[in-house]
């Protein structure tokens, strides 16, 4: 079987699970110091006074530094398009003003961690302070209805179409519900860090960041240096979910800390910061308006929602993301407000938008079939659209139905009785749900150089990352399908500004925008072979010319003798004396592009069993068969992993996770992993993963979508209307807690 489709162990895999792997925080440089930076106790106030005088006095401390002493960091800018994207603008120190509990207010620098821990603890700080806003109950700030937020100037009216409140009102079966989802924060394994180096006019940064050129152009600003002049390294991340697509303030305090002190300096985010500093998916309030005929046909949708956001920024959670094109309905609208709260800027997570969003409408579409005692499955069916019909244009390739199709058989779906707690097995009460799903699939530019040498080995090169995804296969696979070497044989190198500009690792992108980037570079590559081939001395196709000769498996030949007469590119290069052929290659941005032809997308579908013992008040998730329909999946083993991965994620975010803010001082409370909680190995039932194989030609020549995200859209709908099949509870804001389930 080729390298493409062939279910393909990670090939970083060894690294990892021998400790070789290095991530951000595990580069150690002689004289390295640590830095630990002292957090706000307060979530709205002022700093007045800082106290430093027994941390600085304590063994093995270099520096505390703070607003006074740590030298200029400047504000960056947002650039065109989407240079410069960070949802926390106002640099650390900036000013005295604390906006959110845990706001970084010093930095303690030391020669071991221990030291600059027990100094940042040390140091003092008075405030004067106001009530923390951490409220719960989101009301939409005034604001005008274009909004600047982390992408650009975003129009409130999110999409509309037809007279959705006339037809609202005119509807014979409404329904009009609100769905919460709650403050989420993630908790990848591995902890933000970065370690800082600065050489004279260099600035070097080893950093858990899904995105290094990015981060590169925003340093680059903040510390007033050439682009060149800054180079980040991220070679392997246990991890991110979306929280490291942005520069956080943690990352130019250790550059400023190197600066002043001459020395290379680490920082490691703890995991009570991981709460506070670095992100969280926000809170959400969706209000959601359906109009239908009695016969289930969708004549009205209404979507308005509301997420909190920072004081100072404007992060705006887009779950109308799929709300415009899901179904078809000829009256429209998506509106969206924000809520300023004292809490650290939202950022994206794993679906940002999609998933709170499609838990709101999936759900009120779940409420809608009971409501016309129509079977869900059907409901969707009989709303199906033929286009998209908030843009006019057709789909890329939307293979829903087909989803619901396969999802339905594999899990048994004919045998469900609709009556509340009508099933039982074992003694068990049984709660069956489903949901659709979806999310955007598109490409970021990309590039990417492949090199062909004279060992027989390959070389491929990337500035994208592997946040654990496969990124390293996948480019392994796509360089062994080009080049015919071996996939042990291909190196790939990714996660350096040194190298060609890659995209970040974000909107489940990588690896359909690589796919160009690697094949035109493979061709390139090939293309100098052959040219070599033809006119080095002594080469056994000197004279002829390259296009009468062919490239395959990694052998050059004569088209019309056939691949039996065939060198090996290796003999061809050494006997050349070439060490080394290099192609470059690179793929053009389709996302964002204004006029677009078709439209693209990913769609699923989940199908949810949960058990329910009534007596002591026992709900568990026990079967999930999921269906994606993600164009051709590259890697089997790796795509199912994915959504595997996203169906667990999906489990805690219907059933456990939410992160809390005290109303006193604003503190995110739950800021651990024993209070925080997410779905375990306990937790987790079989999951029954199928793609269906539809190549979408508009997004690359292999027809590949991207998987990293759709499977946490929608599940948590199917787990919701599972819980109220087996209950007759209808819990509408999330997680469900035991206590819900009692009344
Ligand atoms: Mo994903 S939230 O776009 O890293």
């Amino acid at each position: 079987m080729p390298p493409i489709g062939r279910s393909t162990p990670r090939v970083d895999g060894p690294l990892k699970v021998s400790g070789k792997a290095q991530y951000a925080s595990d580069f150690h440089f002689p004289g390295m110091l640590y830095a630990v930076p002292v957090e706000a106790t307060i979530a709205n106030g002022r700093v007045v006074k800082l106290d430093t005088a027994a941390a600085q006095k304590m063994p093995g401390v270099r520096a505390i530094l703070h607003r006074e002493n740590i030298g200029k960091i400047f504000r960056s800018v947002q650039g065109p398009g989407f240079e410069g994207i960070m949802d926390e603008r106002r640099p650390p120190f900036e000013d005295d003003v604390v906006r959110y509990y845990g706001q970084y207010i010093a930095l303690a620098v030391a020669d071991t961690f221990e030291a600059a821990k027990a100094a940042a603890d040390a140091v003092r700080a008075t405030y004067t302070k106001e009530k923390p806003n951490v409220d719960t109950a989101l009301i939409a700030d005034d604001e005008p209805q274009m909004v600047a937020t982390t992408f650009g100037l975003t129009n409130r009216v999110q999409s509309e179409r037809g007279d959705a409140e006339g037809a609202f009102a005119s509807a014979p079966v409404k329904l009009d519900q609100t769905y919460v989802t709650p403050a989420e924060t993630h908790n990848p394994i591995e902890l933000h860090a970065t370690t800082a180096i600065w050489d004279g006019s260099t600035l070097t940064l080893y950093e858990a960041s899904q995105g290094v050129f990015n981060l590169q152009g925003i340093l680059a600003q903040m510390f007033g240096l050439p682009k060149e002049n800054v180079r980040v390294i991220s070679k392997f991340l246990g991890s991110g979910f979306g929280g490291k697509l942005w520069p956080w303030t943690h990352c130019p305090l250790a550059a400023a800390a190197a600066r002043q002190l001459g020395k290379p300096v680490k920082l490691v985010v703890s995991r009570k910061m991981m709460f506070q500093t670095v992100g969280h998916r926000p809170r959400t309030q969706q209000r959601v308006r359906l109009g239908a005929t009695g016969e289930g046909k969708l004549v009205s949708l209404r979507h308005d929602y509301i997420n909190h956001t920072a004081i100072l920024d404007g992060y705006h959670e887009d779950c109308g993301e799929s709300t415009a094109f899901h179904y078809s309905v000829p009256n429209l609208r998506v509106t969206f407000g924000r809520a300023r709260r004292n809490v650290g800027s939202p950022t994206a997570m794993r679906g940002p938008g999609a998933v709170p969003g499609l838990y709101a409408t999936e759900s009120a579409m779940n409420e809608l079939a009971d409501q016309l005692k129509i079977d869900p499955v059907r409901l969707r069916v009989l709303n199906e659209p033929k286009i998209d019909e908030s843009l006019g244009i057709p789909f890329s390739s939307r293979h829903l139905l087909e989803c619901f199709e396969l999802g339905a058989d594999k899990f048994g779906w004919s045998k469900r009785t609709p009556e509340i707690g009508s099933m039982k097995r074992d003694g068990l009460t049984l709660g069956w749900g489903m949901a659709g799903c979806s999310w955007i699939a598109a490409r970021f530019p990309a590039a990417a150089y492949v090199q062909l040498r004279d060992d027989g080995t390959a070389r491929v090169a990337s500035g994208t990352q592997d946040i654990g995804t496969g990124t390293y296969t996948i480019l392994a696979q796509l360089t062994a399908q080009k080049t015919g070497v071996p996939l042990d044989k291909v190196e790939v190198a990714l996660g350096d500004t040194a190298l060609p500009e890659g995209p970040i690792s974000g909107g489940s992108m990588v690896t359909g925008s690589m796919v160009p980037a690697v094949f035109e570079a493979a061709d390139k590559a090939i293309e100098s072979l052959l040219t070599i081939a033809t006119t080095a001395p002594g080469s056994p196709f000197e004279k002829r010319k390259p296009t009468d000769l062919a490239f395959e498996d990694g052998r050059v030949f004569v088209k019309a003798d056939g691949p039996s007469g065939g060198v090996s590119f290796a003999d061809v290069l050494r006997r050349a004396n070439v060490r080394l052929v290099t192609g470059s290659g690179k793929s053009e941005a389709t996302f964002g592009n204004p006029k677009p032809k078709f439209s693209t997308h990913s769609f699923g579908c989940h199908f949810v069993e949960v058990t329910w013992q009534p007596e002591i008040a026992r709900m568990r998730v026990s079967r999930v068969v999921t269906v994606i329909d993600a164009g051709r999946i590259l890697n089997p083993l790796a795509g199912r992993n994915q959504i595997e991965g996203a169906v667990v994620m999906g489990i805690g975010m219907a059933l456990l996770e939410h992160t809390s803010y005290d109303r006193q001082s604003g503190a995110p409370i739950n800021s651990n992993l024993a209070d925080y909680m997410v779905a375990v190995n306990a937790d987790v039932p079989p999951i029954d993963v199928h793609f269906v194989d539809f190549p979408d030609k508009e997004i690359n020549a292999l027809g590949a979508r991207g998987i990293g995200e759709i499977g946490l859209a929608g599940i948590a709908a199917a787990i919701t209307a599972a819980v109220h099949h087996a209950t007759g509870v209808r819990v509408r804001e999330l997680p469900v807690k035991i206590e819900h389930l009692l009344g």
